[in-house]
């Protein structure tokens, strides 16, 4: 089996769900409140593991409860945790989660550990991380290290699929060395200075992302679906339509099934369409690793 390494963070989620979210110097009182097992890193190893990958997952907890429960829980997703690391110094990472009545997530995050997955950690996993088939990263710890990590594993043809998030600005030597792309319409604007608001700034903002030197640009457009740039090649991609509960980890889960479509061989179009209907499931779900799918959901089978 195609094995998958996916770096990244680790957090602990307080999420309230709430019929509006607040407003600056507001205080809304909301509904339940729950504590769910988060972090995009974590949630992307864990959407990997239950499509049925072969996952190692490289992060860093703090050496306390929340840290610990975080890596039990791992081990029993059948995510391989020898490079999961326990930093003395920081906190376990902790994301605050406000959710509204549509479905829409705020998120602020205290990263604590995730600060302090360094270049010297990537390099005790380097053996993991060059023998992988598909190396998958998103930016919650620091951009040294996901700098370091792509150069590694595209240095070995290991392919690297990045998500941007949360958005930030990318060094073109990071892309060159990224096969992959899924930026949502926010952080595909902040890649390409181009506001994506249909189909064709769409492309605009993909043709401009991938000049910069990536392989293959997707863009994904919330309930409209997905927007790929394969070489000179666009397809669109439609999504499910559901009744959006909560899409904290919608993108997680869309990544990381993209990742196990494309390790079992499957066509980009293939791996997204599949992706698509991975996420349309887990936004009709409450909080983050609570509502990533199992393989047999995603596929519409018994086992
Ligand atoms: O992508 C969703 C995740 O973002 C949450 O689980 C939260 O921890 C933040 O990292």
């Amino acid at each position: 089996m195609s094995k998958i390494v996916v770096i990244g963070s680790c957090n602990t989620d307080m999420v309230i769900k709430s019929d509006r979210l607040p407003i600056p110097g507001e205080t809304v009182i909301g509904n339940t409140f729950m504590m769910n097992p988060g972090g995009k890193g974590a949630n992307q190893a864990v959407a990997v593991a239950r499509m049925g990958g072969n996952v190692t997952f490289i992060s860093k907890t703090g050496n306390d409860l929340f840290g610990r429960q975080s890596v039990e829980l791992y081990n029993r997703e059948n995510i391989r945790t020898e490079y999961v690391f326990s930093d003395p110094d920081h906190p376990s990472g902790v994301a605050l989660v406000a959710v509204d009545a549509n479905g829409e997530n705020s998120i602020l995050v205290a990263p604590g550990a995730n600060s302090a997955l360094s270049v010297k950690d990537i390099e005790k996993a380097r053996t993991a991380i060059e023998t992988a088939d598909l190396l998958l990263m998103q930016l919650e710890i620091p951009i040294e290290t996901v700098e370091y990590a792509a150069e590694i594993a595209s240095r070995r043809g290991v392919k690297v699929i990045l998500n941007p998030a949360p958005a930030q600005f990318l060094s073109n030597a990071l892309l060159q060395h990224v096969y992959i792309i899924t930026p949502n319409r926010t952080e595909a604007e902040i890649l390409s200075g181009i506001k994506v608001t249909n189909w064709e700034s769409a492309q605009a903002a993909a043709d401009c992302i991938s000049e910069k030197g990536v392989d293959v640009v997707v863009i994904t457009l919330g309930s409209q679906g997905a927007l790929i740039k394969d070489g000179k090649q666009y397809h669109q991609v439609g999504a499910e339509k559901v009744q959006a509960v909560d899409t904290t980890a919608a993108g997680d889960t869309f990544c990381s099934t993209l990742c196990v479509g494309l390790a079992e061989g499957m066509s980009i179009v293939e791996a997204v369409k599949l992706a698509c209907k991975a996420s349309a499931i887990t936004v009709t779900r409450m909080g983050a690793q609570t509502s990533i799918p199992y393989r047999r959901e995603v596929l519409g089978v018994n086992n």
